[in-house]
């Protein structure tokens, strides 16, 4: 990888995880030139959840018109290109391997190393594109559609992992119990949207594994406690609104203390969340205060950068690039990585 070392240098981003396509032009110096998302959410909603033979076959539609639209907007070349860098895992294979075969035949065709970048990888550095971005070391709080993870992040491929979900994670969690109050998908921001016209504390709900002395999580519970609740007493929409608010608070509760927790293990007043949950504005709340209670601060990706998107994935790439990473010259084989843990890397 000789060209890619020139600097500035300019990466093109490719996300295809799971349902949104994400494709971005960075630059080493000017910063994020462009970016671009198509979300499925309209294709899947009668489903009411991820198809992911659908998803493949609308990422294979997207990624060229996308990459089109990517590079008109930031007035680029093909020629200008030094880098691809692109989704390998974890998400859905099919999907996965729709972006990744687009990325390496883009990558030969320009004559410009392919890389792949792990996609909670690309979520845990997305709070550095924003123009006040912290400083390493920092503890992240991953929250998604399938990870919510404590880490302590010392530098670009050094993360150690603190805690993680036994089960559900907190973004599957708010999907699964939207789908039980009878919200459509995806069920974050539709449960978030109720919530916030329902009154917490009306009824109980747990709060799982708040004094567990650790950093692990667990909100399969708090589904089915929902569900119980559902089931035997048949609320009005009033009464699911309470829910809501209820659940919001007990997810948002665990999420917070266990972050303060962590940065004061780690004597850190840095804590950066990222993934979809952190678009959250009652844990936004909840973690401002927390911090602010021990002196720190809480930072966040861009809104628009918190679910998923190709310009997090261009960033890290380039953060890669930057470190003096070579990716090998895949000659047409390569890999997905459906199921990755994030502190294999280095
Ligand atoms: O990071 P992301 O876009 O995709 C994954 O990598 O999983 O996160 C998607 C998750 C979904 O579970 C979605 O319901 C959740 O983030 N989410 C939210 C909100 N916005 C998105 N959950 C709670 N409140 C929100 N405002
Ligand atoms: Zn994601």
């Amino acid at each position: 990888m000789s060209k890619g070392r020139i600097l500035p240098m300019r990466v093109v981003g490719i996300e295809s995880s799971c349902d949104e396509t994400g494709i971005a032009l960075y630059d080493s110096e000017k910063g994020l030139l462009a970016h671009a998302v198509h979300t499925q959410v309209a294709m899947h909603e009668a489903y009411g959840g991820v198809v992911p033979e659908l998803a493949s076959r609308d990422h294979v539609r997207r990624l060229i018109p996308l990459l089109e639209q990517v590079l008109t907007a930031a007035a680029c070349q093909r020629s200008e290109i030094d880098a691809i860098a692109y989704t390998a895992g974890p998400g859905l294979a099919g999907a996965l391997l729709a972006g990744a075969s687009f990325a390496e035949a883009l990558g030969q065709a320009l004559g410009v190393p392919a890389l792949p970048v792990h996609h909670l990888e690309g979520h845990l550095l997305s709070p550095l594109l924003a123009a006040d971005a912290p400083e390493f070391p920092f503890i992240a709080l991953l929250v998604s559609g399938g990870h919510t993870q404590l880490m302590c992040v010392s530098g670009v491929g050094k993360y150690e992992l603190l805690g993680d979900s036994l089960d559900d994670a907190a973004g599957e969690a708010f999907d699964k119990t939207a789908k039980l109050l009878g919200l459509g998908y995806p069920g974050g921001p539709a449960l978030a949207q109720l919530a916030a016209t329902g009154r917490p504390g009306r009824c109980k709900l747990p709060r799982p594994m708040l004094h567990s002395g650790d950093f692990s999580f667990s909100f399969s519970g708090l589904k089915t406690a929902v569900l119980t609740l559902v089931r035997n007493s048949d609320p009005t929409p009033a009464e699911k609104a309470d829910i809501a608010a209820e659940f919001q608070e007990a997810v948002t509760e665990v999420l917070a203390a266990k972050a303060v927790a962590a940065c004061r293990q780690r004597r850190l007043l840095r804590l950066v969340v990222a993934g979809g949950v952190g678009a959250n504005r009652r844990l936004r709340e909840r973690l401002d205060a927390a911090l602010a209670g021990i002196g720190g601060r809480v930072f966040y990706p861009e809104i628009e950068l918190c679910t998923d998107n190709g310009a997090m994935i261009a960033f890290c790439g380039a953060q890669r690039l930057l470190r003096g990473e070579t990716p090998a010259v895949s000659h047409g084989a390569f890999a997905i990585r459906p199921r990755w843990p994030l502190d294999q890397l280095s």
